[in-house]
């Protein structure tokens, strides 16, 4: 018998985060009562944001931001920093007991160099959870800013930061901690077809023939790219973060949203 906690990594899109959220206390609420939940956050606006202030411009390619040193930059200060530190502050402020960190912080995510063309972007190739696992343990709800340390060809440790799209670092964490579920919350209501009508389901099928139509296209592309990975081992849900009650909703029966189903048929 598995009387293993239920862990969920849930991901907070940046975009989502508004005054009629209830993702915040959603997740206060799952705390208390004994989940193991560990959040990523995204902050993709806060980013733009940012860049633009500083007139730097941006791009994106397959859905992830070109990312060049002074974008690497903004990425581990508003990331890492302003939106890590508010979450923090704001899922306190509610009752919960939460630590900020990013994915450097005990070499957590563990990364290479994805493609040249995305400059300092990361693909995940390891995890350690020694952190993560301290904090659950504590009692603590890790709160983690996708950012990673790169490693070399022999998997050691350089002084070099990446880039990770959040929705890819929360898969790769659902993963490594077995978690239970994995939630995207983001700004729209779950993936959409070619019609513009919401899918409840979308197998790992369906999801390629969406992807190369390009009807799944930018943002979307890491979510379904994760959420098919993750799959394997977690229920995973797209669902939209704005409207009140969707975490408790998508970690329950009838979950809101698109349910990813990893089972090949
Ligand atoms: N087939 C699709 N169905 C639904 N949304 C899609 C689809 N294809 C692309 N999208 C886009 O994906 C977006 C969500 O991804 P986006 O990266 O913008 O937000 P996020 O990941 O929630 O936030 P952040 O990047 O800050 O973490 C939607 O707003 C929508 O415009
Ligand atoms: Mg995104």
């Amino acid at each position: 018998v598995n009387t293993r906690p239920k862990t969920a990594v849930v991901k907070i899109g940046g975009s989502t985060l508004g005054a009629h959220d209830t993702s915040l206390q959603d997740l206060v609420a799952l705390q208390r009562e004994g989940r193991r939940v560990v959040v990523v956050h995204g902050g993709g606006a806060a980013i733009s944001d940012w860049l633009r202030r500083l007139d730097t411009p941006t791009r994106f390619v397959r859905g992830l931001r070109v990312t060049d040193e002074a974008t690497l930059d903004a990425v581990v200060a508003v990331l890492g920093g302003i939106v890590n530190k508010q979450l923090v502050a704001s899922i306190s402020a509610l009752g919960g007991r939460v630590c900020g960190i990013c994915g450097a912080d005990g070499a957590t995510l563990q990364a290479v160099h994805a493609d040249a063309e995305l400059g300092f972007v990361g693909t995940v190739t390891g995890v350690d959870l020694t952190l993560v696992n301290a904090l659950l343990d504590s009692g603590l709800m890790p709160v983690i800013a996708p950012i990673a340390i790169m490693v070399d060809g022999e998997s050691r440790l350089t002084e070099q930061l990446l880039n990770i799209n959040a929705d890819a670092a929360a898969g790769e964490l659902a993963l490594a901690l077995q978690a239970d579920q994995l939630v995207f919350l983001t700004d729209v209501d779950g993936v959409r077809d070619d019609n513009g009508a919401l899918l409840r389901n979308l197998n790992r099928t369906e999801a390629e023939v969406l992807l190369a139509s390009g009807v799944i296209s930018g943002g979307m592309i890491p979510k379904a790219e994760a959420g098919l990975r993750a799959a394997a081992s977690a229920t995973c849900v797209i669902a939209d973060g704005r409207r009140a009650g969707t975490l408790r909703a998508a970690l329950g029966e009838n979950p809101p949203g698109t349910v990813i189903d990893g089972v090949e048929l």
